[in-house]
Order: structure tokens, then sequence, then C-alpha cells
């Protein structure tokens, strides 16, 4: 009995590291092919200044470093969307988050939505959680009112944003959404290609 119950662990362990290799392989191949279309270094047309408020939220900085970047390249104000309740980033935090999806609980934040009305321009952002909009994004998507504003919508992920924009959308009251991107996480080699892409985006918005 003992014996067999060792070959099932060992066998559940190699499908599972297998599983991860094959997927990280997957991803990595995915992110390259995505990446090398963002060769050519692109210019911002400099048309959003002044006018422009760039939200997110962020729990491990992914989004943070990308909503920095839009505020650093566009010279937007920005907004940090904050929990009452720190969130803790461990392993207990994916059970916990699908807990508050399922029962539709989200998060309380520290603050009340900001005043939007001086802004034309928001541009939005958080991770992806559960193939979805990550809760404290919901909780503020359940206060906030985007009437008459032009709404641009980004996430980051690890590689499978899922349903992250059609549920942004039915979220997000009165919004205009005129254009939506996702960032996969991706290696520093990428930063530049990264930029590229976010530019590109920009100067569409
Ligand atoms: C609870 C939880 C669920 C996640 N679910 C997904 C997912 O469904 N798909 C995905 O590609 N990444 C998923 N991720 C990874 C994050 O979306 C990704 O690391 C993101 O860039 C984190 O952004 P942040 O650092 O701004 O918090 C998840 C992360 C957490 C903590």
């Amino acid at each position: 009995m003992l014996k067999f119950l060792g070959y099932f662990v060992v066998t559940v362990a190699v499908l599972g590291f297998g599983f991860a290799y094959y997927h990280n392989h997957k991803v990595s191949k995915m992110n390259e092919i995505e990446m090398s279309r963002y060769d050519t270094p692109e210019k911002y047309k400099n048309h959003l200044k002044g006018k422009t408020l760039v939200i997110y939220y962020s729990l491990s900085k992914h989004t943070q470093k990308i909503a920095e970047k839009i505020q650093e390249l566009t010279g937007a104000d920005i907004y940090e969307i904050e929990t009452e309740e720190p969130i803790k980033h461990n392993l207990m935090a994916y059970w916990k988050i699908r807990q508050q999806l399922k029962k539709k609980n989200y998060p309380k934040l520290k603050e009340k939505a900001p005043d939007l009305s001086k802004y034309t321009t928001i541009i939005i952002g958080g991770p992806v959680w559960w193939y979805t909009v990550a809760t404290p994004m919901i909780s503020f998507l359940n206060e906030a009112d985007f009437k008459g504003k032009k709404v641009a919508v980004f996430s980051t992920q690890s590689s499978n944003y899922g349903r992250y924009f059609e549920d942004f959308k039915s979220f997000a009251k009165h919004a205009d959404i005129k254009t939506t991107i996702s960032f996969n996480n991706t290696p520093e080699k990428y930063s530049q290609a990264e930029e590229n892409k976010l530019i590109n985006w920009l100067n569409k918005i």
C-alpha cells in the first residue's frame, strides 16, 4: 500500500512539474512573439496632458509600474485605489479572493472615489484575478461614475486575461470605453518593447 502511495505521489509530482514547465515554455514563446511586434520605437503624441487621470489598483506592483509609466509619459494625474484592510499577497489570498468573487463580497476601500469632473480622459487598469477584474477594482467601479468621460482600460496578468474586459465593461457605469489593452508580466529584456507597446496604445486614445 505504502509503495503504491509512493508511486502515486511521484507520478502526480512529475505530471505537475511537467505541466508547469510546458505552460511556462508556452507563455514565454507567446511573449516573445508578441513583443517582437513592438521592436520599433514609438513617439508619444503628447495629446493627453492636463486633462487625464490614471487610476490603478496594484497588489504586487506590476500594474503600478505601467500606471507610473503612463503618468511619466503623459504628465497625467495619478490615483491609486487602496483597500481599507491591506490584502496580503500569499497563497491563502488566492482562496480568499476566489471566495470574494463567488460571493460578490468585494473589499471596502480606504476612501471614496476621487472627483472626476476636471478630467476628460480616464486611463484605468488593474490586475487580472481569476480571469476577471480584481475585487478592489470592482469595489471602485461600483462607486465611480464615468458619465461623459473618455475611458481607456488596461490589465496586467501572468498570461490569461479571461473575461476581464467584458466584466470591466459591465461594472463600469456609463463608461465610454474607447480602447483596451493587456500586458503580460514579461522579463526585463522586453521593457523597451513594452514601452513601445504602451506608447502605441496611448496614441490611440
Ligand atoms: C488572486 C490572483 C489571481 C490571479 N489570477 C490570474 C489569472 O486568472 N490570469 C493571469 O494571467 N494571471 C493571474 N494572476 C496574476 C496577476 O494578474 C498578475 O501577476 C498581475 O500582473 C499582478 O498585478 P499587480 O502586481 O499590479 O497586483 C493572479 C494573481 C492573483 C494574486
